[in-house]
């Protein structure tokens, strides 16, 4: 019985050490040692593309939001630069719809705009309705299915005038404006996706000020975060109670950037990157988690990460909040997995020596996708990669990235993770928000010219699908 126990036992502790002797477990792999083919999928995997409405369309197909006015600001984007029509989606989404046929893919996450929908406060814009009718009627109509964005860090100036969501009172109008959406548009989508990443619209927003409304107060952007969140809850709630509401799959987007330091034991790095995952991406996992919502603004740290701009006297503050519910209002999880930060107190963002970086520029990480995914898992919900992609002008780490990428996805699935779908960024070169047209993430560029690089994924959705 004893040599039994101990068997067992020493069958445990074997077990134990050889899963984590896995390449899965390190944070680190060794890519010449992994074959990027040996990948499985799911027969009804989603294979597709994501974009935002302002981002493919620019200020000149959507002239009454928020970025639209930001962007005439001198010294706000890069270069000056303007977002014009940027690919023209708004008028060219049968071109673009055929570009994914082309393309392989068979679904297409976009959003919809806020300020063309509902141009001022009470006024709701008939053609704009008939235009996303008519786009999502086109999506169907190839076999591509639609996921819907309802917020993707654009909406209606009035909305910004009024405070946008620094204002608990203000979530009710955009709770409006989903509902409209939905009971408009329910019979035609099955997946809508309520806020895109709210940590980065805080971070971006209230912490470096690079965003509208371009302020540097950690204080009110941990206001700002609570109420995004406090909004996906109310609209996830609404749109449920709502005819065609229990068969919608409704959830939010998440974008997992960690900061981590790039010396383990410098107390420093540790710190200020553990603030800033804080904000970025801790505070809201842990909502969704957890029901609990804390977050300590430290003025001091905006400081340290540009500059003070609007005076607070707290020394810090810590907001926090409690929806036990909250845990209970997603039917599946949107992950936005790009890379992670490496912080170094005296380089700033440091990479390691192989690295291969983006033009962003971030390091090409594919095993944090895979940890973020084993993570996210603990949800209990079905994941979505709804974006995952590369700014490659030169198209010489495309192919690469999305190999990797994809097979981080896979190896998830293998360990038992429910995931659904791969969503690439973004199907044609866009406006990049404060980085302006540099930055070319696109599958095509924007005279929808598939790029070579991309070949890599319609091989494997062909390999797979
Ligand atoms: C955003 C996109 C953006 C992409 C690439 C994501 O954080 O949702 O709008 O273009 O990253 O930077």
């Amino acid at each position: 019985m004893v040599f039994r126990s101990m068997r067992l036992l020493l069958l445990f502790l074997f077990c134990i050490t050889s899963l984590c002797a896995d390449h899965a477990c390190k944070r680190y792999w060794d890519w010449n040692t992994i074959n990027t083919r040996d990948i499985q999928f799911p027969k009804n995997f989603r294979w597709g593309t994501a974009i935002c409405e302002y981002q493919n369309s620019g200020a000149v197909n959507c002239p009454d939001n928020n970025w639209a006015v930001w962007e005439q600001e001198q010294g706000h984007i890069k270069h000056d630069q303007k977002s014009g029509i940027s690919c023209d989606h708004w008028n060219r989404y049968h071109d673009d719809i055929k570009l994914i046929k082309d393309l392989g893919l068979n679904s297409f996450r976009f959003s919809i705009e806020w300020s063309k929908i509902q141009p001022e406060p009470g006024v709701w814009c008939d053609d704009a309705f008939k235009h996303y009718k008519e786009e999502l009627d086109a999506l169907v109509k190839a076999g591509i299915s639609p996921m819907v964005t309802l917020h993707h860090f654009t909406h209606p100036q009035w909305f910004e005038a009024m405070g946008g969501f620094e204002k608990e009172e203000n979530i009710s109008y955009f709770v409006r404006f989903c509902e409209k959406i939905f009971d408009v548009l329910h019979d035609k989508v099955d997946f809508w996706c309520t806020i895109n990443e709210p940590g980065i619209y805080v971070f971006q927003g209230y912490t470096r000020g690079v965003f509208p409304p371009g302020k540097r107060d950690s204080v009110l952007g941990s206001q700002v975060l609570k109420n995004l969140l406090r909004a996906h809850v109310a609209v996830y709630k609404s749109l449920k109670s709502r005819k065609g509401g229990q068969k919608a799959q409704i959830g939010i987007v998440h974008q997992h950037l960690m900061f981590k330091p790039y010396h383990e034991d410098n107390y420093i790095e540790r710190t200020l990157t553990g603030y800033i995952s804080h904000i970025v991406t801790e505070a809201a996992l842990e909502f969704l988690m957890t029901g609990k919502f804390s977050f300590t603004a430290v003025p001091m740290m905006d400081l340290m990460l540009g500059g003070l701009t609007v005076p607070t006297c707290a020394l810090s503050k810590t907001v926090v909040y409690e929806d036990s519910e909250a845990p209970k209002t997603f039917d599946f999880i949107g992950l936005n997995y790009y890379s992670h930060v490496l912080f170094s107190w005296y380089a700033g963002s440091a990479y390691r020596p192989d690295d291969v970086i983006t033009d962003m520029p971030y390091a090409m990480y594919p095993e944090g996708l895979y940890h973020t995914i084993t993570r996210l898992s603990q949800l209990n919900v079905p994941i979505f990669i709804t974006e995952n992609g590369i700014a490659d002008a030169l198209d010489d780490r495309r192919q690469t990235w999305i190999e990797r990428y994809v097979y981080a996805v896979s190896q998830a699935i293998k360990d038992g993770c429910d995931v659904r779908g791969y969503y690439y960024w973004t199907l044609t070169d866009n406006f990049e928000w404060d980085e302006g047209r540099t930055m070319k993430f696109g599958l095509a560029t924007k005279d929808r010219l598939i790029r070579d690089g991309s070949g890599a994924l319609t091989r494997i959705i062909r390999a797979h699908a």
